[in-house]
């Protein structure tokens, strides 16, 4: 039973995690930097791996004291080595390469987006040390992932540990990309996945704010879902576009609502510098962009007779979407809980492991990889 200590720093959370056996979490720590980039609106790159440097030691000796143990109970170490921030990544590859040579332990390269996926079979320790782990989920390929995060949405084919086909991936914005943006947009502020959800539910947002009187109308604002019936692949951009022009209109800017695709219901044809229903918009996009990711997992699913369904990162967070695909989909559908879909050191050291099972070393030449895609 392998004990691996994971390490992850590809974006702004800096976390190390400790995980038995590739499932079960002895320790998850996770040190996020969202208050240090909330004033800019997004992550700001520099900022990110200055603040990793200062992070890293301390967060992996707590992740090691959390688990309760030695060095000398570590098998290995598997750090993200893309895709990512560069500065980002380079901060935890490099810490994770002096841990390995000092501690003389094997060191594993992880790819950011799978470690995403293997977040689906972790699970807690046992309450008391006297009693089994609960058993760990067992992955029936073939299987259908998506991958939703703030960089990537991603439509995978799985057919076995490790073997991925890409069936599909946004030609422009990222699905947790367009949340931040739109967010933004609507001044809900960062990370704008969960404020929007909140906005669209009727409840404060967390970068606080005013509490909408009610929840959003999904059906208010009839939005562009792009690419709906062709292919596997996403856009979002456009989506994006639609908002900010409503958003003109309600402010009274010239715009060009003319070549809108999408367009305000006859209750709410926007006379200029009228308030901007923000809960209304924020609840139509969010059901757009769920509407798209749910349709093609769906006809992935059927075209490759999946055996269950994976969503994974960030926006696999979504409520509305996690509901959608369980209320619409004929296979069952698997999610880490909200805080392991999210970035964390858990889900790469879930990875590392079956990178160490298959014998899997990288060698001290192991280099960033920011634009690294699955195999
Ligand atoms: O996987 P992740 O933590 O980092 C990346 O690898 O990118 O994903 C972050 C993204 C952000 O864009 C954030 O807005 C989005 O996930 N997100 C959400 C929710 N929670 C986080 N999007 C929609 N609804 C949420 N509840
Ligand atoms: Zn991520």
């Amino acid at each position: 039973m392998a004990v691996i200590l994971g390490i992850e720093t590809s974006c702004d959370e800096t976390a190390a995690a400790v995980v038995t056996d590739g499932r079960v979490i002895l320790s998850n720590v996770v040190a996020s930097q969202v208050e240090l980039h909330r004033r800019y609106g997004g992550v700001y790159p520099e900022l990110a791996s200055r603040q990793h440097v200062l992070d890293i030691v301390p967060v992996i000796q707590e992740a090691l004291t959390r688990a309760g143990l030695e060095w000398s109970a570590l098998d290995a170490i598997a750090v993200t080595h893309g895709p990512g921030l560069v500065g980002s990544l380079l901060v935890g590859v490099n810490a994770a390469k002096a841990i390995a040579w000092a501690k003389g332990l094997p060191l594993i390269g992880v790819n950011h987006l799978e470690a995403h996926l293997y977040a689906n079979w972790l699970i807690p320790p046992p309450k008391d040390s006297g009693t089994p782990p609960m058993p760990a989920p067992v992955p029936r390929f073939p299987l259908i992932c998506l991958i939703v995060s703030g960089g990537h949405s991603d439509l995978v084919l799985m057919t076995a540990p490790q073997r991925y086909r890409i069936l599909g991936r946004t030609l422009d914005d990222a699905a947790g990309e367009a949340f931040d943006k739109v967010a933004r947009l609507l001044g809900l502020g960062y990370p704008g996945g969960p404020a929007i959800q909140a906005a669209a539910q009727g409840r404060s947002g967390p970068n606080g704010g005013g509490r909408p009187e009610r929840g959003g109308d999904p059906h208010c604002f009839d939005l562009p879902r792009a690419l709906w019936q062709s292919g596997y692949d996403f856009s979002f951009s456009g989506l994006k576009t639609a908002v900010l022009h409503i958003a003109q209109d309600y402010a009274g800017v010239i715009g060009q609502p003319s070549q809108l695709k999408a367009r305000a219901t006859a209750a709410h044809q926007p006379p200029a510098k009228r308030q901007l229903p923000v809960a209304d918009l924020a609840a139509s996009f969010q059901a757009a962009v769920v509407d798209v990711l749910v349709e093609k997992t769906q006809r992935a699913a059927g075209e490759f007779q999946a055996k269950e369904v994976l969503l994974a990162g960030g926006v696999a967070s979504n409520a509305l979407l996690r509901q959608e695909m369980m209320a619409r989909l004929r296979v069952p559908v698997r999610c880490p809980p909200p805080a392991l879909c999210t970035d964390n050191a858990a889900m790469v050291a879930a990875a590392g492991h079956f990178q160490y099972e298959a014998g899997e070393r990288s060698s001290w030449d192991l280099d960033v990889r920011p634009g690294l895609r699955l195999r």
